[in-house]
């Protein structure tokens, strides 16, 4: 398994596998209709991200198929720089076995060469499989998102 920081042309090099890894992460989370083709915009854009420097996308490859990926842009909020991960995934059948864990080391190891501090994400709570493993990772909870449905 080799893991590194994807560059413009790795994402259009697997952009194919890249849009199917992103339906899977958007299907687990996403409650909100969405246009059938949003994975493939996100990844249309990511390496315009890259190249501006405001995002950091890891990438986990086995035989050379990526298999994990995991999307994080900086972010200031009232003055405090942090690194937000959009979008974290790997293979169902590539689970469990540590591959998330490497990504977002990579990530952190990534954060910490620019000076940040603070790597945060955004949860959806009833995935719980998601909720718990960034708890593993040793993310707490910060501010927690209420709604209220309107009759
Ligand atoms: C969440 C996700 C990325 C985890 O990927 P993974 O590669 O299976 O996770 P890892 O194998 O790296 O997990 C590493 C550690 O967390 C633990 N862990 C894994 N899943 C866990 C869970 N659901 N709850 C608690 N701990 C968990 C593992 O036991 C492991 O611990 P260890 O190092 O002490 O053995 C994966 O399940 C996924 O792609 N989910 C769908 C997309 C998604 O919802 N992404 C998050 C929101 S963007």
């Amino acid at each position: 398994m080799d893991f590194k920081i994807l560059h413009a042309l790795d994402i259009e090099n697997h952009k194919e596998e890249m849009v199917i890894l992103m339906e899977m992460v958007l299907r687990d989370n996403i409650t909100q209709n969405y246009p059938s083709n949003q994975a493939e915009e996100y990844v249309k854009k990511i390496p315009r991200y890259i190249d501006d420097g405001s995002a950091i996308v890891t990438g986990a490859f086995a035989n050379g198929n990526l298999v994990g990926f995991s999307w994080g842009y900086e972010l200031t909020i009232f003055g405090e720089r942090r690194v937000h991960i959009d979008m974290i995934g790997v293979d169902q059948d590539s689970r469990k076995r540590g591959i998330a864990k490497k990504l977002i080391e990579l990530q952190i190891d990534e954060t910490r060469k620019r000076g940040i501090r603070i790597i945060e994400a955004m949860i959806t709570r009833d995935n719980e499989n998601s909720y718990n493993w960034f708890r593993s990772m040793g993310f707490n909870d910060e501010r927690i998102k209420v709604r209220r449905d309107l009759e």
